[in-house]
């Protein structure tokens, strides 16, 4: 069981409005403002150079949070990537697999080649990613993307199934979609992926922190996470999952400080993964922020999470639906942390300004950085999408669902 109350006064934030955009980006609990401040104001220092005492601690912290991912998700330690967020994350994977190093920018006087071996390369993803998992695949120049439809919010894997063919480098699909909530059948997706001998990655922005990940079930080639959603860590904050077979065909992209081992006549030899990944100096107090993050999810246990979250993800959508001209985009049988609605068709931005500005009442409006997945399902002008975390209650889902019903009968 999972103590709300408790929770919720490791968010003093929560005294002055009512949360609901999680998704977007979770509170931080205090214990973990107070880890990163504990960085600056104590052992503020660079890792991996200095050999002095607060360097070492800085480090070790470091090489503590890489391991406690590495067991989170049930993988080796060099299996993990710092990033700054999901985005990057896949950025490392779609500019670095070796079908992928043209860019279309720098690759325009080769058009007839670029179609030529478009035939031979292909990438699938699905019409419900928000763009990080799309964008980063589009602009390959040498790669035929094909966009699967979803149906009712979520991908069929036998759709999958009639699309991937010989030419499929790569199946690249979101667990949970961040429009609609939906988590997808990783388990079928995965068998079609690898039974036809492509590489999957998934995009877990949604799922870490929600739902428990375990790498060796999933079974993906790459995983894509942020810190600071599910897991509640600092702004800034993401790490990539890279199937240790995999980190020789990965071309580092970010080169720099920390990336080589050795140098003569102008060549250099690579560090091992992770390091060779992540030039330069990394976001250390956000790393340790982190760190104290997974402890404190450790701690609630995602299992616990999930089974809070799920209930009270139903509890809001059977509350919305009971408002008068109300769309809700969503599979009510499958549901996680999310959903979204509009109102009156009403403009969502109007609704949310007016949430926040009469109750502080924070959701996210627009398109949500989804923009193919809300156009597959003709919603023209965005949704307004309501998303929790555990420290989220009933009492936050009813001040939303009052003003909504108020907001509705003024307007209709
Ligand atoms: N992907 C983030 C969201 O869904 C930014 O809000």
């Amino acid at each position: 069981m999972l103590n709300n109350e408790k929770i919720r006064e490791d968010f003093p934030i929560l005294n002055k409005l009512t949360y609901l955009d999680s998704a977007s980006t979770s509170l931080t609990p205090i214990p973990i403002v107070e880890a990163i401040n504990d960085y600056f104001l104590n052992y503020n220092a660079n890792i991996g150079r200095g050999a002095y005492k607060i360097a070492i601690k800085a480090g070790n912290i470091v090489d503590d949070t890489r391991e406690n991912l590495a067991n989170l998700i049930n993988v080796k330690s060099n299996e993990i990537i710092f990033t700054k967020n999901t985005t990057e994350a896949i950025n490392i994977i779609s500019n670095g697999l070796n079908f992928s190093n043209n860019n279309k920018n720098n690759n325009k006087k080769n058009k007839n080649k670029e179609n030529t071996n478009k035939k031979n390369n292909n990438i699938i993803v699905s019409d419900i990613e928000h763009h990080s998992n799309i964008i980063p695949w589009l602009s390959l120049a040498n790669v035929e993307v094909k966009i699967l439809q979803s149906e009712n919010y979520q991908l069929n894997p036998e759709i999958l199934s009639e699309k991937i063919d010989k030419h499929t480098k790569l199946v690249a699909i979101t667990h949970i979609s961040n429009s609609f909530g939906s988590k997808q059948d990783i388990k079928s997706i995965e068998k079609i992926a690898h039974d036809n001998g492509s590489l999957l990655l998934i995009d877990g922005a949604q799922s870490i922190g929600h739902s428990k990940i375990d790498i060796k079930k999933l079974k993906p080639d790459f995983m894509a996470f942020p810190g600071h959603k599910g897991l509640m860590g600092p702004v800034g904050t993401g790490f990539l999952y890279m199937k240790e077979e995999h980190i020789e065909k990965v071309a580092p992209t970010n080169l720099g400080g920390g990336t080589i081992v050795d140098y003569e006549n102008g060549k250099f030899k690579l560090e091992d993964s992770p390091y060779r990944f992540e030039g330069g100096t990394l976001n250390i107090a956000g790393i340790i922020g982190l760190n104290n993050a997974i402890n404190y999810i450790n701690k609630i246990k995602i299992d616990n999470i999930e089974k809070y979250s799920d209930k009270l993800t139903n509890y809001m959508h059977n509350n919305l639906k009971e408002i008068e001209n109300i769309e809700i985009y969503a599979n009510p049988s499958n549901i996680h942390n999310i959903v979204a609605f509009n109102l009156n068709n009403l403009n969502p931005y109007d609704i949310s300004k007016i949430l926040d500005e009469t109750n502080n009442i924070c959701v996210r409006s627009g398109f949500h950085c989804a923009i193919p997945a809300l156009k597959s399902y003709n919603i023209s002008e965005g949704t307004i999408r309501a998303s929790l975390h555990c420290y989220n209650n009933k009492n936050d889902i009813d001040k939303l669902i009052e003003n909504l019903d108020e907001i509705s009968r003024f307007l209709s």
